[in-house]
């Protein structure tokens, strides 16, 4: 995720894009840039383009500008750039630097483009692009955009002088034919030196709003930028292409129509604009997950099918996870699955504890789980790893942290930053991650067969309409949470691979709303904490349809008779929970190894919707850091 703002208009675009791009530095602070059209009557009328980026948050960028452009600043009344486009960064494919940075220019240096989102076929888009003879200097995803722009302007370009049709419909065309090239998300704005204040803009699964102004046009990732010059906002649809200056505006949809889009007027601050409209931070990046879990399953599949990682997990012996809190959870969940699918053993630790774990000359692979790349307990851990002889490698959700510095190899989870403390769409792509390392290393180690690795690859792409699924049922969730919300204590279970499903139902409800909370194994209550249970305490279940379903439902049935309250998280068409529930929690039908997710989703759910009742400091919990860089 990372913030975008275009402007086109009467005003000097400097300091709008600026201030714009603070506003969404919520989405990702790792480098900034802006290019900039001076209009200059020189020549055949070409812009000036320039271009400026910095590495680390927005006031860099800003302070840089001011060091080498002073001039720029003193005249802030007088019209010196008409239009720009500037971006705020997330890395995800590149670390941050200056060279990485938005926006990104052709081979001539005349077109730039901002892009948010992840181009999922860049690695053989950028061969043939430079076959054709395209130069690139980034490691980003993003430049094989404006390279492939650059290309169908050239060529659409001799038929516009040829037929003479008008200058929009031009780069109207031209932006169809690159994002027809593109697999994956993206918001796209693109500023061109030949066409002075004009923005070009694109939207497939990442969200660009158009703000009207009093002859200016600003395109932006969210309506933050646009709020201090206009409330009138179009909200753009995907597939929706856009070529706007500060006198025009046309739009046309994914199938080349030209259309008219409603023009809403939005009511939202500037808090709530950077939460989309969402109470909580933790409550919109839920809802992201419906674009983040599609996102990292195209992504990480293209990159172990071009075999990124093949020489890291292939004929390894064991592996070894470390990790913390909600990472260490999803590393339980990795463990069954890779255990059951690749056949090899793998032990899961917290990170704070590995060090103290004697070991006799075991080789194997350290998978370090961490979300931030910054927990010092995981980074003391792999550290001792590699003192043990372990290759290493890192699964997190941050380009360039200091995991990624230590260890051997980094699977980034491309989940977008997260700035709720209870980590959510950031758990569940660590799933996905690890699904797709255990496929592929079972696949490798020949514990599956091709086809078989066909057939898991066909129901791992069912995940994305299975979280669809659950918030689409996030109302129903709502009121049965309410119903919970005034217990002092729960009890989760899960047997199998949804053990860790239940460990991590119960952090998140403890640590956003503040109920003791404790996850186990279902077969483990009988050993102990079903001394616990009455009807003052409460007990979640999952349970699916698997192997494991009988001995899971006589679990129940044990809570039951302690007149515990039952909340069941149970797949649709399961009518045995029924008489074992007081309430019923749907998740759709999926294999059971992949259940965890939708599962995870709706216990996330369940744990928000009680934290807001109770009207909790849902963001940020008591006690708590989102990232914690103390052993
Ligand atoms: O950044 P990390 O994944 O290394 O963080 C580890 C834990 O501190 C973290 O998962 C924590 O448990 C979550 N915020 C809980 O929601």
């Amino acid at each position: 995720m990372c913030g975008i703002v275009g402007y086109t208009g009467k005003s000097n675009a400097l300091p709008i894009l600026l201030e714009g791009l603070k506003k969404l530095e919520y989405r990702g602070y790792d480098s900034a840039g802006v290019a900039l059209l001076e209009n200059v009557k020189e020549g055949n009328q070409r812009g000036r383009l320039h271009l400026l980026k910095e590495k680390g948050e927005i006031l860099n960028l800003e302070k840089k500008i001011r060091s080498v452009y002073p001039s720029w600043f003193k005249n802030e009344d007088k019209v010196k750039f008409e239009a720009g486009v500037a971006h705020t960064r997330w890395a995800t494919h590149g670390v941050p630097s200056e060279i990485n940075a938005h926006p990104h220019m052709d081979c001539s240096k005349s077109m730039a483009v901002v892009h948010n989102g992840i181009i999922e076929n860049h690695a053989k888009l950028r061969k043939d692009l430079e076959e054709e003879g395209h130069r690139f200097i980034s490691d980003t995803d993003t430049e094989v955009v404006v390279h492939l722009f650059e290309k169908y302007y050239a060529e659409e370009k001799v038929r516009w002088k040829e037929d003479k049709y008008s200058e929009y419909d031009f780069l109207h065309a031209v932006a169809k034919k690159t994002v027809e090239e593109i697999e994956g998300s993206y918001a796209l704005v693109f500023l061109i030196s030949e066409h002075p204040g004009v923005l070009v803009a694109a939207r497939y699964r990442s969200p660009l709003v158009v703000g009207l102004g009093d002859e200016d046009i600003f395109i932006a990732s969210d309506v933050s930028p646009l709020l201090a010059y206009t409330r009138d906002t179009i909200f753009l649809e995907d597939g929706d292409i856009v070529v706007a200056s500060k006198n025009d505006l046309k739009i046309w949809d994914g199938s080349g129509a030209e259309v008219k889009r409603e023009v809403l007027r939005t009511e939202w601050d500037v808090s709530s604009a950077e939460k989309g409209g969402y109470k909580h931070f933790m409550l919109k990046e839920i809802f992201e997950q419906r674009l983040v879990v599609h996102e990292a399953i195209g992504l990480k599949l293209n990159e172990f099918d071009d075999k990124i990682y093949d020489s890291f997990i292939k004929e390894i012996e064991k592996f070894e996870i470390i990790a913390c809190g909600t990472s260490y959870h999803a590393g339980l969940v990795g463990k069954y699955f890779l255990e059951k699918v690749a056949d090899v053993p793998v032990h899961v630790y917290h990170a704070s504890e590995y060090r103290y774990s004697p070991r006799v000359g075991h080789r194997g692979l350290a998978i370090a789980i961490s979300q931030s790349g910054e927990t010092a307990d995981t980074i003391a851990a792999i550290e001792a790893a590699k003192k043990f002889g372990h290759r290493t490698l890192a699964i997190t959700n941050v380009l360039g942290s200091t995991i990624t510095r230590m260890v051997d190899k980094t699977i980034y989870m491309v989940a977008g930053p997260e700035i709720g403390v209870a980590a959510t769409k950031t758990f569940t792509n660590q799933l996905i991650v690890l699904y797709l390392l255990g496929m592929r290393t079972a696949l490798l180690n020949g514990e599956i067969s091709p086809d078989h690795y066909r057939e898991m690859v066909r129901e791992i792409r069912e995940l994305p309409r299975c979280v669809e699924f659950v918030l689409n049922r996030s109302e129903e969730i709502r009121g049965i949470a309410e119903r919970y919300a005034s217990y002092n204590n729960m009890l989760f279970i899960g047997r199998n691979i949804h053990y860790p499903v239940a460990l991590e139902g119960a952090l998140k409800l403890k640590e956003i709303s503040y109920i003791h909370a404790e996850g186990y194994p279902s077969g483990e209550l009988k050993h102990g904490p079903i001394a616990l249970l009455s009807e003052e305490t409460p007990t979640v279940a999952v349970v699916v349809r698997d192997h494991t379903y009988e001995k899971t439902i006589s679990n129940i049935g044990e809570v039951v008779a302690r007149n515990s309250p039952v909340v069941i998280v149970a797949e649709e068409g399961d009518e045995e929970v029924e008489m074992y529930s007081d309430d019923i929690i749907r998740i759709p039908k999926i294999s059971s190894y992949f259940s965890p997710v939708p599962a995870s989703i709706a216990l996330q759910l369940f744990a928000y919707y009680i934290a807001d009742v109770r009207g909790c400091e849902i963001d940020k919990p008591r006690n708590l850091a989102k990232s914690v860089t103390v052993e």
